[in-house]
């Protein structure tokens, strides 16, 4: 494979986690970085594990023009304003194969179809990142059950679930500009694993067409005055005014278009998990068969006590989001592996070299984006979403849930 080199769109907290990917990636390089803030500390940090001569660049049209590949890996309310500076320098000859764009691909299914539409304008392929979809912990257990599947059937149920304690900036706490709360923020992730698991063996990853979306969504937690106040004095965000769910729970049907079969993928979420950390937790259940996979089963744990907890300056460092600095703490070795940055980065390296989509494409990210809202619309709305309905197809491309429209009083209880 001809090496291929990135350029990163935004430097923060997901940037990082996908330099420090890199570093277990063959035949890529990080040959540039755009940011508004961070990009100086991510070259630094590129050139001092060998990832390449990682330029900051002043501007999305410099880097495009500098590298093979771009990644957007800005915040969600940057997307089009972003996109729309790819599609310009492409335009004008930017040497690009292929555009990245991290999940969720839109706020809504109009903002996700512009995106779209706008990658078509390029010609390029694409990559939507959704990296639990080639987690290892997901693809072995997959493949170890391929037989046992090919003789007994498909998966019919998955619950997948991705949950914390809450997010790192404020932005993504701002229901207006993240495009909701956890359900726009980590849904898009057990939503789409879900159906990934549920994927008969060797068919596309969009075979099993999704029919029925039920879900529910709460303020469980940051709703309370002293969970409320810490919010808005830690990220600035008011959720007296502009509350989002902080949990978010249901159900996708899926059908077989070749048998007429039904399954179903469970979801859950929550930005109020207080536990030691990130935990994805995943379920599949075929007949006669199942697995399991819990990320925060590692086969590492340390213990800190009270007394030796003062030297512990970055809880950080053992567990994304972790909460706790002292007592029985989980620790995973390689976090950017463990949740199936490395693949990803792999995956999308390669098809961009051979002139393809990644395994997930925007207009997948699309569906996933349709996906989200319609549970978004359900929760509103208290029913089952049906779509197999041409009328909710038509109302889902312009919906913006009331969350999103900061209107969250009006639907969330737990005020
Ligand atoms: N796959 C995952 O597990 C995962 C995890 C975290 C975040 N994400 C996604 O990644 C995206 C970024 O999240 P994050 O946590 O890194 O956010 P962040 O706030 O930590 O970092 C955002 C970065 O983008 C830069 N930026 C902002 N506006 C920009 C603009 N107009 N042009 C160039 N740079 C700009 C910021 O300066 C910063 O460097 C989000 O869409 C988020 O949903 C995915």
């Amino acid at each position: 494979m001809q090496r291929m080199k990135l350029g990163f769109i935004g430097a923060g907290f997901i940037a990082k986690f996908q330099a420090s990917a890199l570093r277990f990636v063959r035949g890529a390089d990080l040959g540039g970085v755009c940011a508004l803030k961070g990009a100086e500390e991510l070259s630094a940090y590129a050139k001092q594990n060998a990832l390449g001569d990682c330029v900051v660049y002043p501007s999305i049209r410099e880097l495009c023009h500098h590298v093979d590949a771009v990644a957007v890996f800005a915040p969600n309310f940057a997307r089009l304003d972003i996109v729309g500076q790819i599609v310009d320098a492409v335009k004008a000859g930017a040497p690009l194969k292929g555009i990245i764009c991290e999940k969720p691909l839109g706020r809504t299914v109009a903002e996700a179809r512009q995106l779209v539409q706008l990658g078509k304008e390029t010609g390029l392929p694409t990559a939507y990142f959704e990296n639990q979809l080639h987690m290892k912990a997901v693809r072995a257990p997959l493949a170890q059950l391929e037989r046992v599947q090919r003789a007994m059937g498909p998966l019919t149920l998955a619950r997948s679930g991705e949950e914390h304690s809450g997010p790192h900036e404020g932005w993504f706490w701002d229901p207006t500009r993240q495009g909701g709360g956890v359900l726009s923020d980590m849904g898009c992730h057990s939503i789409a694993c879900d159906w990934f698991v549920l994927t008969p063996i060797g068919k596309p990853i969009d075979f099993l067409k999704p029919v029925a979306v039920n879900a529910e969504v709460a303020l469980l937690k940051w709703g309370q005055p002293l969970h409320r106040k810490a919010l808005l004095d830690r990220m600035g965000v008011d959720y007296a005014k502009t509350p989002a769910e902080d949990f978010a729970t249901g159900m996708v049907t899926f059908q077989n278009p070749e048998t007429g079969q039904l399954v179903k993928g469970q979801f859950t979420n929550s930005w109020m998990y207080d536990k030691q950390g990130l935990r994805l937790t995943m379920d599949g259940l075929g007949p006669g068969y199942a697995f399991e996979v819990n990320s925060l089963k590692s086969p590492i744990e340390i213990f800190i006590a009270d007394q030796a907890a003062e030297a512990v300056a970055n809880a950080e460092v053992a567990l994304e989001k972790s909460t706790s600095s002292r007592g029985l703490l989980a620790v995973e070795a390689n976090e950017a592996d463990l949740y199936g940055y490395v693949d990803e980065l792999e995956d999308a390296c390669r098809a961009f070299a051979e002139g393809r989509d990644g395994l997930a494409n925007w207009e997948y990210g699309l569906e996933v984006t349709k996906l989200c809202q319609a549970a978004y619309l359900s929760a509103e709305r208290k029913r089952t979403i049906d779509l197999t309905d041409p009328a909710t197809q038509k109302e889902l491309e312009t919906y913006v849930s009331f969350i999103a429209q900061g209107r969250g009083r009006e639907t969330l209880q737990a005020l």
